[in-house]
């Protein structure tokens, strides 16, 4: 079914309606669609330019029509064009000449800049709320581990001792600059379009200020060709989208690596690890796998939202019909994503013991043996060099800092004593470390806090 069916003399053939359809992806927005006809009509009535009963049998006729598809009494015709024909036709076969007011001053460019822009303002809270509940249990954990010693890492490498609930709470801090992104996507998203029409706008005594308060928009669009040519808010939701795949991605490659057998610093609950069919013993962490794999796609769906609108003169052009397959699959992935994997981190194992002897190992106290020498008196870089010669000392001899004989540290400098001992214990290094932002035990309890206040 067509509306645009007056200047032409042949039918459609089939595969150009199949090539020209949406409505396989365009009919999950029908609340929107009709929600945004409702208020349409009732600013026509509202300013005249259709008659109030007219207006109110729109109404009627488009509620009955929601709660129909709701009910599953009504199905979406796929024959259709898209959902905006779907619901106009369905509307005039049921009240009559009234549904075919309807479209007065508006152009389906228009209406389907609402409705995607209606739909993406609820999904950007449906996403929020998901990263939420996210940083909520990293806050939750970060404070039950947050005198946990494990060792940090640069390049791979064992760096320095940190505190499990540290390194946990940087992803907290990842996932809160997301939430920020999300709310200034939604600030600029909130432009109710309609009244632009085609794209020239119209000359009937429209009031734009109706509908966008009927429809819960914080301002109207300024430019008729920008109110149905603009799709920034598609791409700039996919971006906020790509970005938090890339925390999710990256969180869940070190969730791969903690489960390997060569760190051993978490065990996934079974709930959330599947099998092999053939290795009896295997336990994989397939749901972490797949968030990091499936990052691929939210940033291809993110490339297709840039590459179709880089080219299209103004203003609607039908390249922009492309815009919807994206964003909703960049939308489902990064939902579908966040529901697996918050419930997989909430219900992990934490192993405090194989992180700790990991800690153990890797020298990763020598900054610590370095900073003491500083502070007692000797410049940093001298004490660079002297606790450098320790650690290849300590590899001759097969030992670590904390059991390398006090004489092997006074022949490489005298300043030492004793004393040092204590100040490369894992726990104090860790504990020292109070400067703000630091791995201490305490730091970490005050900004779990901190963090869950946010998202309470
Ligand atoms: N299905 C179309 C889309 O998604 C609706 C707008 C159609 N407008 C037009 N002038 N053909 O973009």
């Amino acid at each position: 079914m067509q509306l645009w069916k007056g200047r032409f003399k042949k039918e459609l053939s089939k595969t150009t309606n199949d090539f020209n359809s949406s409505i396989s992806f365009d009919s999950r927005m029908f609340r929107e669609d009709i929600e945004g006809s409702i208020a349409h009509a009732t600013m026509l009535g509202k300013c005249g330019i259709i008659r109030e009963e007219e207006a109110e049998n729109i109404h009627r006729g488009l509620l009955e029509i929601l709660s129909d598809i709701e009910s599953g009494k009504l199905a979406i015709d796929m024959e259709a064009e898209d959902i905006h024909t779907f619901v106009e036709g369905e509307l005039t076969a049921r009240i009559g000449d009234d549904g075919k007011r309807l479209h007065t001053s508006r152009s389906r460019n228009d209406q389907v800049a609402l409705d995607i822009k209606l739909y993406l303002k609820k999904e950007v809270r449906n996403v929020r709320a998901l990263v939420e509940a996210l940083v909520k249990v990293i806050a939750d954990k970060a404070e039950q581990y947050s005198d946990t010693v494990m060792p940090g890492y640069t390049h791979l490498q064992r760096a320095q001792p940190i505190t499990f609930g540290h390194h946990l709470l940087a992803y907290a801090e990842m996932l809160l600059r997301d939430i920020g992104r999300l709310d200034d996507c939604l600030k600029r998203m909130d432009e109710m379009p309609l009244g632009s029409c085609a794209l020239a706008g119209t000359t009937y005594p429209i009031d734009r200020d109706i509908t966008r308060s009927l429809l819960g928009f914080d301002r109207v669009t300024n430019n008729s060709l920008d109110g149905v040519s603009d799709r920034d808010h598609c791409i700039e939701f996919a971006g906020a989208l790509s970005i938090i795949m890339v925390h999710l991605s990256r969180f869940s490659e070190e969730i791969i690596m903690w489960c390997s057998w060569e760190f051993k610093f978490i065990e996934l609950d079974d709930a959330f690890s599947t099998g092999s069919s053939i290795m009896p013993q295997k336990k994989n962490p397939d749901i972490a796998e797949l968030v990091r794999g499936k990052s691929g796609r939210v940033f291809g769906d993110t490339m297709t939202l840039l590459t179709v609108m880089k080219g299209i003169a103004l203003a609607y052009n039908k390249d922009m019909q492309e815009d919807k397959e994206a964003i909703f699959d960049a939308v489902d992935t990064v939902k579908m994503c966040l529901t697996a994997f918050t419930p997989m981190l909430d219900t992990m194992r934490v192993i405090p013991e194989n992180m700790r002897r990991a800690a153990a190992g890797g020298f990763i106290n020598a900054t610590d043996v370095a900073d003491w020498l500083t502070k007692h008196g000797v410049p940093f870089r001298d004490a660079y060099k002297a606790t450098g010669e320790l650690v290849a000392r300590c590899i001759e001899l097969g030992l670590d800092l904390e059991s390398l004989p006090i004489e092997e540290y006074q022949k490489v400098c005298d300043v030492f004593t004793d004393d040092v001992y204590r100040a490369i214990s894992l726990e104090y290094c860790v504990s020292q470390r109070t400067a703000f932002g630091g791995p201490a035990p305490e730091n970490v309890r005050a900004q779990a806090q901190r963090v869950r206040k946010i998202v309470e």
